[in-house]
C-alpha cells in the first residue's frame, strides 16, 4: 500500500508510539509529539478525559459520568469489602483473570467450580487451594456475600435451577454480561426480587484483564445495576469494577450491555474483521498474488502497523501517517464499505435484538460435546491458506528469529 519513505515513516511512527500506547497516560505523550508530527489540533475533549477525579466528561459532545480507578485507592477497597466474601463461580478466561486480579489486590475472594473439572486444576495451578478458597460450586456460594456469576453463558443457563437457592437476602449477584437476566424468556435466569444484581463487563478477553492489571494499567469496563434494594448497588459495582483490574468504568445497562456486546463481537471486533480479511485475501489469491504479499497486504501490516497508529491515536492521524496515494483511495473506499456494510450491521443489530443470537448461542454451547466441536472448527480456520502463510510471515519478524 504504502510507498516505501511513508511505510518507513509509519514504522517510526509506531516505534515512537509504542511506549506511549504502553502506559495509561498515553495522551501527554501523544499530544507533545506525534499529534504535532501530523500537524493536528489537539482535541478539548481528549484532554478533559486525563483529568484525575473529573467524572463527567465530554465524549465527543455527549457527557458521561466516568469512575476511575484513582478514586478507588487499595485500603479504600479493602475497607469497602472488609466484611465480604466474593465467590467467583467458574475459573474460565474471565474467571482466571479477574479472580487474581480481586486475589492480588487482597481481597477475601474465593473460586467455586465443578470438582476435577479442567477449571478446578487450572485453579490449583494458579495457587487456589482445596477447602482454603477453592470450593464446588454450591460451597463456595454458601460462604460468600457476593456471587461472582463467571460460568459461560450457557452455564449459568444451565445452572440456574441449582444457583437460584442459594441467593438468598443479603447476598449480591454479580455478572460479566448482561445476557442470562436480559434474555431470561430463553435462558430462564429470573433473578430474585430481594438481592442487589450488578454487572461489571471487561471489554476485553480475562487474559487481557489479567495482563494489563500485571502491567499496572486497567481494561476498560462497563458497570450496570439490574436491581438496587440496599441502594447500594451502583456503589458496589463501580468498587467491584476497580477490584478486578478496571482502568476506567464507564455506566451502561443490562440491555444495552448485551446488545452492544453481541453486536460489536460479531462486527467489528473479531466476525466483521475476520470476513474482510477472508475476503480481501481471497481475490488477491484469486488474482495471483502470492500468499505473501496478499497475507501482508490483508493482515500483517494492519495489525503491526496501521491499527496500532489508529488505536493509539485516531483514524485520522493514521491517514495523515501514510502516503498521499494511500489516503486518497481509502478515504474514497471507506465510503463505500460503510455503505455496503451498513445494511449488514443493521441485520445484525435486529438478529441481537429479537434474540436469535442469544438462542443460536445456548443451543450451541449447550451441546455436550461443543469444545470438540469449537476445537474442529478452529482447526479449519488454522488450516486455511491465510493463516498457514501468517505463521510463515511471523517467524519471520527479526523478534521471533531463532
Ligand atoms: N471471555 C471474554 O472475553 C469475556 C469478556 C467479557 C465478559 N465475559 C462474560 O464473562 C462470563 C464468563 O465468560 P468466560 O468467557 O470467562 O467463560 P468460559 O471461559 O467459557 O468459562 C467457562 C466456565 O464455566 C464452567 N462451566 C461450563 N459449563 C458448566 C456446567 N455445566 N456446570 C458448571 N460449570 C460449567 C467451566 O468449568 P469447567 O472447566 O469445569 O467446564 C468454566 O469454569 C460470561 O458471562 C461472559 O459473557 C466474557
Amino acid at each position: 500500500m504504502a510507498s516505501r519513505p511513508a511505510a518507513r515513516a509509519l514504522r517510526q511512527s509506531v516505534r515512537q508510539l509504542a511506549p506511549a500506547v504502553q502506559r495509561r497516560t498515553f495522551i501527554s505523550a501523544v499530544n507533545t509529539t506525534a499529534r504535532a508530527a501530523v500537524a493536528s489540533a489537539p482535541k478539548a475533549a481528549v484532554f478533559q478525559q486525563q483529568v484525575r477525579g473529573v467524572k463527567t466528561i465530554d465524549f465527543a459532545g455527549t457527557k458521561e459520568d466516568v469512575y476511575e480507578r484513582a478514586d478507588w485507592p487499595k485500603e479504600k477497597l479493602l475497607e469497602y469489602f472488609k466484611n465480604d466474601t466474593l465467590a467467583l463461580i467458574g475459573y474460565g478466561s474471565q474467571g482466571h483473570g479477574q479472580g487474581l486480579n480481586l486475589r492480588d489486590n487482597g481481597l477475601n475472594v474465593i473460586v467455586g467450580v465443578r470438582k476435577n473439572g479442567t477449571s478446578w486444576k487450572e485453579a490449583e495451578q494458579d495457587g487456589w487451594v482445596p477447602g482454603k478458597n477453592l470450593f464446588d460450586i454450591d460451597e463456595a456460594i454458601g460462604k460468600s456475600t457476593i456471587v461472582m456469576n463467571l460460568l459461560s453463558d450457557a452455564a449459568q443457563s444451565e445452572t440456574w435451577p441449582q444457583i437460584k437457592p442459594q441467593l438468598t437476602k443479603g447476598k449480591t449477584l454479580y455478572f460479566s454480561h448482561g445476557f442470562s437476566p436480559v434474555f431470561k424468556e430463553l435462558t430462564k435466569v429470573d433473578v430474585p426480587t430481594d438481592i442487589d444484581v450488578i454487572l461489571v463487563a471487561p471489554k476485553g478477553s480475562g487474559r487481557t484483564v489479567r495482563s494489563l492489571f500485571r502491567e499496572g494499567r486497567g481494561i476498560n469496563s462497563s458497570i450496570a445495576v439490574f436491581q438496587d434494594v440496599t441502594g447500594k448497588a451502583k456503589e458496589k459495582a463501580i468498587a467491584l469494577g476497580v477490584a478486578v483490574g478496571s482502568g476506567y468504568l464507564y455506566e451502561t445497562t443490562f440491555q444495552k450491555e448485551v446488545y452492544s456486546d453481541l453486536y460489536g463481537e460479531r462486527g467489528c471486533l473479531m466476525g466483521g474483521i475476520h470476513g474482510m480479511f477472508l475476503a480481501q485475501y481471497e481475490v488477491l489469491r484469486e488474482r495471483g498474488h502470492s500468499p505473501s504479499e496478499a497475507f501482508n497486504e490483508t493482515v500483517e501490516e494492519a495489525t503491526q502497523s496501521l491499527y496500532p497508529l489508529i488505536g493509539g491515536n485516531g483514524m485520522d492521524y493514521m491517514y495523515a501517517a501514510c502516503s498521499t496515494t494511500a489516503r486518497r483511495g481509502a478515504i474514497d473506499w471507506s465510503k463505500r464499505f460503510k455503505e455496503t456494510l451498513k445494511p449488514v450491521f443493521n441485520d445484525l443489530y435486529d438478529s441481537v435484538e429479537n434474540g436469535s443470537e442469544t438462542k443460536r448461542s445456548l443451543e450451541y454451547n449447550s451441546q455436550p460435546d461443543y469444545r470438540e466441536k469449537y476445537n474442529q472448527e478452529l482447526k479449519e480456520i488454522d488450516d486455511l491458506e491465510i493463516w498457514r502463510a501468517g505463521k510463515a510471515v511471523r517467524s519471520l519478524r527479526p523478534e521471533n528469529a531463532k
